[in-house]
């Protein structure tokens, strides 16, 4: 099939990018002329294991290109995928501002059938707003259908969450419009779900806002673990074993960040509110996740005591491993707060350096951990990448200044750690 995907971000480039590998012919656009260049040239402006091989594999076949010629892609393309940013205004709501344009581009564009498709995480009724922009500017009474198809991608590990989901979602209007969404998926093998458009649109932000309940639960129970002398990871162990539970998402760190949970949080909240209901349950999950980040620094003042003027060392800046992004990241708050205490800042992260320097430029980024730990008063822990589970922390130990250990992400075993002379403060941990 022919697909037009408008927007080149995480999820339009990840998600345009596997449908050419199904063997679509798929037409990326993006406003950002700098990075549809970047791309025709093989530059790819993001982090995501796996995705510069399949780009370059399907440019070269010619099934992916990229433009930042909207009307074009419109004009010669079946399906037109809507997977344009849709970032928090002030107040939390979604700003949809770029939906609307792009589906009134739509509307005056086309000449003959199109399935326009919802694939940015939209508030629900955004399908019904793009439905009611389109038939207002469609003068040629042109036929369309419009459809939502929410993403359920991690970053990290998107290419694989694209070909192998837990379950397709489409919310659709018509039986054209579910023929060709199921002709589309039919190489995936995963059940598809089909719902109207408005249940579509909920589930997305109900599945992220569960999701990110169950991390704020798990955070809460941590500081229990803390306070009773137990063990989080024993407790998460025991609750994840009842499958009504499961263990997935019960891991106790440093709170969650990225452009996903706080976003679709305070977005569904404001939709909530303006469907007359106060979430109160999810503005709570909300307000677990800030005490933990401030938890953290509270660890470290618990174990340095006068931080001005000290050295802190902090292995890992992206919200989670194997990604380069640092949006809404517990270190970006965490750093902030321990620079306003005064304290010199060394950090090192495998891949999110580059786009920490542009929030702190005066911090000392470091080539590899082991810098970090050189003259350091304290390591900190803040995202659980690979490396850092296997480094020497007999040498780490070496290089502190004092052996203070900081597991924002509980990667170490307190015992070995303490055997080894460590002062350890991991979170929920005995
Ligand atoms: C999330 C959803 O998982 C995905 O389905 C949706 O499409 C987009 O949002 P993502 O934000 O990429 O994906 O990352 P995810 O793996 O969900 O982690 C989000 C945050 O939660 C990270 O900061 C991570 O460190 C944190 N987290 C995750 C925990 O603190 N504990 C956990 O047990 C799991």
């Amino acid at each position: 099939m022919k697909i037009a995907m408008i927007g080149a971000g995480y999820v339009g480039l990840v998600t345009g990018t596997c449908f050419s590998e199904l063997g679509n012919c798929v037409l990326c656009v993006d406003n950002d002329v700098e990075k549809i260049k970047k791309l025709k040239k093989g530059i790819i402006p993001i982090y995501e294991p796996g995705l510069d091989e399949l780009v370059h594999k399907n440019t070269k076949a010619k099934r992916l290109s990229f433009t930042s010629e909207i009307e074009e892609a419109v004009q010669v393309s079946d399906i037109i995928f809507i997977a344009v940013g849709t970032p928090p205004k002030e107040n939390g709501e979604a700003d949809l501002s770029s939906v609307e344009k792009v589906s009134s581009i739509i509307a005056d564009v086309m000449t003959e059938y199109k399935l326009v498709v919802g694939k940015s995480t939209v508030p629900v009724n955004t399908g019904k707003w793009i439905k009611r922009t389109i038939n207002i500017r469609n003068t040629k009474g042109i036929d369309f259908d419009v459809a939502s198809n929410p993403e359920f991608l991690r970053e990290g590990s998107a290419i694989n969450d694209f070909l192998y989901p837990d379950r397709i979602v489409i919310g659709v209007e018509s039986e054209r419009a579910k023929s060709i969404l199921y002709e589309l998926y039919k190489p995936i093998d995963a059940p598809i779900l089909v719902t109207d458009i408005e249940s579509a649109e909920i589930i997305k932000h109900a599945s992220n806002s569960f999701l990110a309940t169950k991390i704020s639960f798990i955070n809460a129970i941590s500081i229990l673990c803390e306070r009773a002398g137990a063990d989080v990871k024993k407790v998460a162990e025991g609750m994840g074993l009842d499958k009504r539970i499961g263990s997935d998402f019960l891991n106790a760190g440093a709170g969650f960040g990225g452009f996903c949970f706080p976003k679709d949080l305070s977005a569904f909240i404001k939709i909530a509110e303006d469907l007359g209901y106060d979430f109160r349950l999810l503005r709570e999950v909300e307000q677990i996740n800030e005490e933990q980040k401030k938890g953290i620094v509270k660890k470290i003042r618990e174990n340095l005591w006068n931080l001005r003027g000290k050295t802190i060392g902090i292995l890992g800046l992206s919200f989670k491993p194997n990604t380069d992004d640092i949006r809404y990241a517990p270190s970006i708050d965490i750093i902030g707060e321990l620079i306003k205490e005064g304290v010199r800042i060394k950090a090192y992260d495998p891949k999110a350096m580059e786009r920490t320097k542009k929030i702190f430029p005066n911090i000392t980024y470091c080539k590899d951990a082991y810098e970090v730990c050189d003259g350091s008063d304290a390591l900190v822990f803040l995202t659980e990448w690979d490396e850092f589970k296997n480094l020497d922390v007999k040498k780490v130990k070496d290089l502190l200044k004092t052996p203070i250990i900081v597991d924002g992400r509980n990667i170490f075993d307190p015992e070995t750690l303490k055997e080894i002379g460590f002062v350890y403060t991991g979170v929920g941990r005995k």
